[in-house]
């Protein structure tokens, strides 16, 4: 329908136009906030069950090296302090190696030999009841936050 103006009056082009409902349209958009949020609240922290044993697991997808070692557990970067390639977890050795150049770390993170410069740095991390919650909007540098990379640890 044609207003005095020459362009179409609103409420009929609302009305007959069938791509946009109003309600759905509010009802698919709150939907889609919602999962924007979980998928924002899930990169902000990850949850893992308390490890039963010593030992290392790797979360590819989050990029997180979560060790259990002596009653402590620890969260890890995945990428190596020297040049951020992917670590990797020697069993039998009972250490991380990084595979680019060969760099050494022991399971709390401490740098022991090769080109890195510092220790693998540590995600904050707390316990809540039997999971342990990964923190990962931060990391701490050995190297520039001493004392926050030393106390970023639990106890089990
Ligand atoms: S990238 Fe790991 S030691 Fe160089």
């Amino acid at each position: 329908m044609l207003a005095a103006g020459g362009g179409l009056t609103h409420t009929m082009s609302c009305r007959s136009c069938p791509l946009v409902d109003r309600r759905e349209f509010l009802l698919t958009s709150a939907a889609m906030l919602t999962t924007l949020t979980a998928v924002s609240a899930t990169q902000q922290e990850a949850r893992y069950p308390v490890p039963a044993a010593d030992g290392a697991s790797i979360d590819m997808r989050r990029q997180v090296i979560l060790v259990r070692d002596v009653g402590a557990v620890y969260a890890f970067a995945l990428s190596c302090p020297h040049e951020n390639t992917a670590l990797r977890w020697k069993a039998r050795e009972k250490r991380f190696q990084c595979p680019r150049h060969e760099s050494r770390y022991t399971p709390d993170g401490t740098f022991t030999s090769g080109r890195a410069t510092r220790n693998m740095d540590r995600f904050p991390i707390t316990h809540s009841g039997n999971e342990v919650v990964v923190d990962l909007t931060k990391v701490y540098r050995s190297d520039a936050e001493a004392a926050l990379w030393k106390a970023a640890r639990i106890t089990v």
